[in-house]
């Protein structure tokens, strides 16, 4: 290769926008539909940044379908008096000169999103077309532009009775490519996400490819927004936990709540950007948020402080919704982007304020520090054990309080797709399983206990007299009584039979759901005739080695699991209410986790981290507990199930 030529002539100066053009992706992440939505957001941050000064209340984005998109607001206009050392007008000057702008000093703004001062430079440069438009001083303007230079000049059109911007610009294809074009959801998710985050400012959408149209407005704030995250969510305490630091030059704002669910859902924002790769400030909080809750735990003596037990960061975060704002003066970011805060003080500042005032709350509120805490120390608990594979533990996600709702939740939301949900359900030779047990008597009342759609029960028929159910739900009475002969409604932690009404109790599959598991079995010891039998069946895992690993599992598959026994468990919670003459037989069934993973149950990020956790299984577990990943993809699961038979002493 001839490099003699490499002399001055060689170095090239891009002026500012040409340099936009080359090379955008350093200016807005990338040319495909985020770095598109981003040239809105640009515009949209300004206006919220005058709505944040006071001085703006609506925010309009309109989605034309010749490609185009105007932002106005009724904020105070870009100036348009001359620059006193550019000799242009102020707006000219920001919309074509990088690093122009009015939030260098903070005279006219205090918090804002605005810090580079290229935000309208960059779009404008990559842009075919923008007409600017403000209405200031009594008078409207406009100017238009292409591809960042001034295609005329500033025009004052006639007299005004509002204030504002508005700009409407139609991105360059040669930039983003023909096929991209602006998506209504992704914009209505950051403009409702704004609106929350600034309660009384409405945003509008309006998109007139289609007509869809939409208002923002919304005076509940943060905890609103994690309400509405929430929404379908069953979550663990109900009102959001909200936090609320002021300092000099700073303001935090943070508002929480636990879910049922797995995920994480932490929204951070600085000066109300989202940060979706978060930075200082979501690093302070995740160690406060694991201080402030091993702190109490260690303080009221739920933890094992023989055993140095601590609570794990990744724990207390599964199933937390967080959104997370700070106000600051001088906020750093990795890039134009600003998907990243940097400031290092942040961490420190984020930290000491949220554990201290988090640590509050949890003293003031015994109970809800109780669920807090318990639901994230069973988390680690399971997951300590998984590597301990020698040490058993029984799992139970403890809040002891039986909420017949939450049963009904459950079993109702169950009901709708019964007998589609696996394929065991009506699985023949498992059902013989269970009436293999059956000693040799007469039993002539027999009760399925939470007999669901009946079918444990039915398959007694040839051998028992008469068949009574017992279920929660309408649906699965209803189910019920087209195979057993008498189906009544009650809970099992009281049976609604007298002691001793039966001969025989069957049941499948259900005291893991439960918390307080002892009660039910001591109901049904009570309502069995002295000699009568208990037959129950139950998946149980391989061994110490996969429980914990089948407990996230199954806590996905059906999240209001309580329990996942271990075989020494069941057998301790028969025999712990009296039972004698205990049995088990085991029975193996592939099953395509296809068929379960889909259900009311389980949720798209649910199924997700189901694979996931096949994908990932360790090796301990993948020893004991057989399953197949096909070439499809398709995971294949083979379930242990174990049926056990009591008697009650005669
Ligand atoms: N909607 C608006 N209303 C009033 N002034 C505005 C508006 N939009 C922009 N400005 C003015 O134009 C300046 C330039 O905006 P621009 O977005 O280019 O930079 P910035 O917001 O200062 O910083 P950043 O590049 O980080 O966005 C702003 O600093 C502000 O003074
Ligand atoms: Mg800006």
């Amino acid at each position: 290769m001839n490099t003699t030529s490499y002399d001055a002539s060689s170095i090239t100066v891009l002026s500012g926008l040409d340099a936009v053009r080359q090379n955008p992706g350093m200016y807005i992440g990338s040319t495909d539909l985020a770095g598109l939505h981003h040239l809105v957001y640009e515009l949209v941050d300004n206006s919220i940044d005058e709505s944040h000064a006071g001085h703006c209340s609506q925010i309009t984005v309109v989605l034309d379908k010749d490609g185009s998109c105007a932002v106005e607001d009724d904020g105070r206009g870009i100036p348009v008096d001359l620059h006193p050392t550019e000799g242009r007008p102020a707006c000219e000057v920001v919309l074509t000169t990088l690093h122009a702008g009015g939030k260098f000093k903070r005279q006219s703004y205090q918090y804002t999103a605005g810090i580079h001062g290229v935000g309208l430079s960059c779009l404008n440069a990559l842009a075919v077309s923008l007409l600017l438009e403000v209405w200031r001083n009594g008078r409207y303007y406009r100017q238009p532009y292409a591809f960042g230079r001034v295609a005329g000049e500033l025009e004052e059109v006639g007299p005004a009775d509002r204030r504002g911007t508005r700009i409407t610009f139609l991105p360059d294809p040669r930039i983003f490519g023909e096929e991209i074009t602006f998506s209504y959801a992704i914009l209505a998710r950051r403009l409702q996400e704004l609106a929350f985050l600034h309660p009384g400012v409405r945003i509008s959408l309006h998109d007139q490819r289609n007509g869809k149209r939409q208002e923002f407005q919304y005076e509940s704030g943060i905890p609103g927004f994690i309400e509405h995250l929430n929404r379908e969510a069953v979550v663990l305490h109900p009102q959001p936990l909200s936090i609320r630091v002021q300092q000099p030059d700073l303001a935090i704002e943070i508002a929480l709540q636990w879910t049922a669910g797995y995920g994480e859902n932490i929204l951070s924002y600085v000066n109300s950007i989202n940060t979706v790769y978060g930075g200082s400030h979501v690093s302070g909080l995740k160690v406060a948020l694991t201080r402030a809750i091993n702190h109490y735990a260690a303080e009221v003596g739920m933890l094992n402080q023989e055993n140095g037990e601590r609570i794990s960061t990744f724990d207390i975060l599964e199933g937390l919704t967080c959104v997370l704002s700070v106000q600051m003066a001088a906020p750093s970011f990795e890039g134009q982007t600003k998907t990243r805060v940097t400031n290092p003080e942040l961490k420190a500042i984020v930290d000491g304020a949220v554990h201290d005032e988090l640590l509050r709350i949890l003293k003031n509120d015994s109970r809800l520090a109780a669920q807090v805490v318990t639901r994230a120390l069973d988390a680690t608990r399971a997951r300590l054990a998984a590597r301990r594979a020698s040490e058993r533990v029984r799992f139970q996600t403890v809040d002891t309080r039986i909420s017949k709702e939450v049963y009904q939740k459950q079993f109702g939301i169950r009901s709708k797709n019964w007998h589609q949900s696996a394929v065991w359900i009506a699985n023949d030779d498992l059902l013989a399983e269970h009436v293999k047990h059956l000693h040799d008597e007469p039993f002539p009342r027999m009760l399925d206990v939470c007999c669901g759609s009946g079918v444990v029960g039915a398959s007694f028929k040839y051998r028992v007299g008469t068949m009574f159910g017992l279920d929660i739900t309408p649906e699965m009475i209803a189910l019920a009584r087209t195979r057993l002969h008498h189906v009544s409604q009650g809970t099992v932690y009281e049976l609604p039979f007298r002691d001793g009404a039966f001969d025989l109790v069957v049941n499948r599959e259900v005291l893991h759901l439960l918390p307080n598991p002892e009660r039910p079995v001591s109901e049904i010891f009570r309502v069995l005739k002295p000699g009568g039998q208990f037959i129950v069946g139950q998946i149980l895992p391989f061994g110490p080695e996969d429980a914990a690993w089948m407990y996230r599992v199954f806590k996905k598959k059906q999240p209001l699991i309580f329990n996942m026994f271990q075989e020494e468990d069941f057998r301790e919670l028969l025999l712990g209410q009296g039972f004698v003459d205990l049995t088990m037989s085991e029975y193996h069934l592939w099953e395509s986790i296809d068929v379960w993973i889909d259900t009311h149950e389980t949720t798209n990020l649910h199924r997700h981290e189901i694979r996931d956790l096949f994908y990932n299984a360790p090796q301990e577990v993948r020893q004991v507990h057989p399953f197949e990943i096909l070439p499809s993809g398709e995971i294949r699961d083979l379930w242990r199930w174990c049926v056990f038979s009591v008697r009650k002493p005669a």
